[in-house]
């Protein structure tokens, strides 16, 4: 049978993560996260304290590491090299520097290279900025995940409170905002719908709803 690939993009926090998780535990894909592989590149930066303005230092760490996934109990858990850092690619730090170093043209090309590899043959859910665009411009089915700042702010305020982390509200919408404008307006490869692309507003939604969405729009060519 043929394998099958499905693309998830949006903004940060939209839910894609989530929905992209269930859908490829329900189906039997693999589900790949690249946004963790930029932060797990952007982690390694900030521990060896690389210049995060060049981007020939940034690439040649980047060729030194080894960023993978592996299926535990509890869910995915990412690697860089032999180091479990699932939780602490996620740390504020990480996250208001990712989209500095995931905006390089050179650092973008090798990241993609790895995500094609991790592809190959497989029936796979990968959820990112550039899917559709650009890591697999032929995927089966592509969505484009969007939710008002507001409502993703939300989200993103009740899931650190279940984690016992303290944010101020505010501040967690300034950030969200400022990531998606940075991603949406550089130059290599920005933040965009693909022009195939279905686009799919969660707020108001439930996780399911959405889920069951992506689903049907799915089983329209299976
Ligand atoms: O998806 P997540 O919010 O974890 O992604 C973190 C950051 O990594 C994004 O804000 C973006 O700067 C970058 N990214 C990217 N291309 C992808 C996935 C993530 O540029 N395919």
């Amino acid at each position: 049978t043929k394998s099958i690939q499905v693309a998830i993009d949006g903004p940060a926090s939209a839910g894609k993560s989530t929905v992209a998780k269930i859908l490829a535990k329900k189906r039997g894909y693999i589900y790949c996260d690249t946004g963790a592989m930029y932060r797990a590149l952007t982690l390694s930066a900030l521990e060896n304290k690389a210049d995060l303005d060049s981007e020939t230092e940034l690439e040649s760490l980047l060729e030194t590491i080894t960023i993978s996934f592996k299926q535990k109990e509890d869910g995915q858990h990412v690697y860089l090299n032999e180091q479990d850092v699932t939780d602490e690619i996620r740390v504020s730090d990480v996250t208001n520097a990712v989209s500095k170093v995931s905006a390089y043209k050179t650092i973008r090309e090798e990241m993609v290279n790895r995500q094609q590899k991790i592809t190959s043959s497989n029936s796979i859910v990968m959820d990112g900025r550039d899917i559709g665009t650009v890591v697999l411009p032929n995927a089966d089915l592509k969505i484009f995940l969007v939710a008002s700042v507001e409502e993703r702010a939300e989200r993103r305020y009740k899931e650190n409170l279940s984690k016992g982390i303290q944010t101020d509200f505010e501040t967690l919408k300034k950030e969200i905002a400022d990531r998606d404008h940075y991603d949406s307006n550089r130059k290599n490869s920005p933040l965009v719908q693909a022009e195939d692309a279905i686009l799919v507003d969660t707020s108001g939604l439930t996780i399911p709803e959405v889920v069951q969405k992506i689903e049907k729009e799915l089983k329209t060519f299976l």
